[in-house]
């Protein structure tokens, strides 16, 4: 690779030595620019590896030139370089595009990590695979169209994103496409469900063990932190985290290093943290529930979720999209939705969101005659009770299966239907079908439904 350039643009002359003696040491070439115009009149002239700018310019923001990089020279990192303590302005530069922030004074040790940092992402990573460019938020809504810019955009920073939103509203997709888009798109994306490990078994899951650290540790292992080096740890249900593993996942993320369970040495960890919950992480705060210092950390840029009965004009295209996956996984061919099955849906408030939507469309294909869907094929609460025809064709495909699994199909509509009924209330649900929240949280996991 030949030489990397990159440009500063700052107007007090310190800043512009300190960085400039700092890119020498580390092999990297530097031009300078005091005002806008000038780092204007220098980006038409050259290409740059990195760009690092001011704030306050003598003619301008420092953010309108992260946004015209941005627009006009997509594949440039640019960092910010914001005064100490502003972290209002660090969060605004990096949703304009910046991948990075610098406080002042400058760390020298902060400063040569971003550079590292940036002119590594930079390198020009091979295309991803069809599999993965197939993901995308689909809709149409404002509101849809204003999360899929704020996705782009952090794509392309460093900073870690926290995704709050209702169940089923896409969170994890979107914590998938953040990473697709970015630079860490060729390393791993490393979902882990905090809610779904145990807690004696959280810190080995997360940081690793030695061998013979406990019983059972027959050989050395990795943990999750090192399965995403390079990419993105997604910490999803993060509210659920016991507090004492608050503290051990805080001290991992500043320190950027994780020690396995039963070993002495520090591992070094380059990961991308993006975490989401359904719970107000505010809320769990004030409760004592989740450290305000871990708080600080992972929710440097907050994503929302909008639920789906804010954007009803997503429904059809969703619906659509849905159909033609399952059409591309099953023998059947892709259903269609007759004017008064989609006037239904669009009309329904999906407590579940998209995940609901999800469900009822697969049910409708599994269960329905016909290509073409009609509103009682749907199932939706006002359309109960199930006729009985179609539940004698239901026992008719469980009768042809093994018995496991045809319990599981039984248990499974019964889940399904009741939770349509209550607007997935699970509460409700474990009532009427006489279980325990407990016990149909483990149900729902085991069928795929949770
Ligand atoms: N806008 C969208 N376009 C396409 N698919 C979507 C969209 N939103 C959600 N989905 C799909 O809906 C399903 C649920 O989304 P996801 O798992 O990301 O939700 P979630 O917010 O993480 O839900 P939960 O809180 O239940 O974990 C996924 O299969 C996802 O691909
Ligand atoms: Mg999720």
């Amino acid at each position: 690779m030949s030489k990397a350039h990159l440009l500063i643009v700052d107007d007090e002359p310190d800043i512009l030595e300190l960085v400039t003696i700092t890119c020498a040491r580390m092999g990297v070439g530097t031009q300078r620019a005091q005002t806008l115009a000038e780092a204007h009149h220098h980006l038409e002239q050259q290409a740059f590896d990195l760009c690092l700018t001011d704030m306050r310019l003598p003619d301008g923001n420092g953010i309108d030139l992260v946004r015209l990089i941005t627009k006009q020279y997509p594949n440039l990192p640019v960092a910010m370089l914001t005064a100490y303590g502003s972290m209002d302005s660090a969060v605004a530069a990096m949703k304009a595009g910046a991948f990075d922030f610098v406080s002042k004074p400058v760390d020298l040790q902060v400063l040569r990590n971003l550079i590292g940092a940036a002119l590594k992402l930079g390198a020009p990573a091979s295309s991803a695979t069809p599999d993965k460019q197939s993901q995308t938020l689909i809709g149409d809504s404002a509101a849809i169209r204003e999360t899929r810019a704020l996705i782009a955009k952090l794509a392309r920073n460093q900073a870690p994103v926290f995704i709050t939103g209702e169940s089923g509203t896409g969170k994890e997709l979107a914590a998938r496409l953040i990473h697709l888009q970015g630079p860490r798109r060729e390393y791993p994306f490393v979902p882990v469900n905090c809610g779904a490990i145990p807690a004696d078994l959280m810190e080995t899951e997360l940081f690793g063990h030695r061998k013979g650290s406990f019983t059972g540790a027959v050989s050395d292992q990795a943990g999750l932190f090192q399965a995403a080096q390079g990419g993105t740890l997604f910490l999803d249900e993060i509210a659920d985290l016991p507090l004492p593993m608050q503290v051990k996942l805080l001290r991992a993320i500043q320190q950027k290093s994780v020690r396995p369970v039963g070993s002495e040495t520090e591992i070094e960890v380059d990961v991308r943290i993006i975490s989401a919950s359904h719970r107000n992480l505010d809320d769990e705060v004030e409760r004592g529930n989740f450290r305000r210092d871990l708080y600080y950390r992972i929710d440097v840029i907050e994503l929302l979720m909008p639920p789906l009965r804010s954007r009803p004009e997503d429904i059809p295209p969703l619906a659509d999209h849905i159909l033609s996956q399952i059409a591309e996984t099953s023998t059947t061919p892709k259903r269609q939705l007759s004017d008064a099955a989609l006037n239904r849906l669009t009309a329904h408030s999906f407590p579940g969101n998209v995940r609901e939507l999800q469900n009822l469309l697969e049910r409708a294909t599994a269960l329905a005659d016909d290509i073409k869907l009609e509103p009682e094929d749907l199932y939706l609460p006002a359309d109960r009770p199930i006729q009985a025809r179609t539940k004698a064709v239901q026992a008719e495909e469980i009768d042809r299966q093994p018995l496991g699994d045809q319990l599981d199909e039984i248990e499974r509509r019964a889940i399904l239907e009741t939770l349509d009924a209550t607007h997935w209330n699970r509460t409700a649900v474990a009532k009427q079908l006489g279980m325990t929240t407990r016990s149909l949280r483990y149900r729902l996991n085991k069928l795929g439904l949770s």
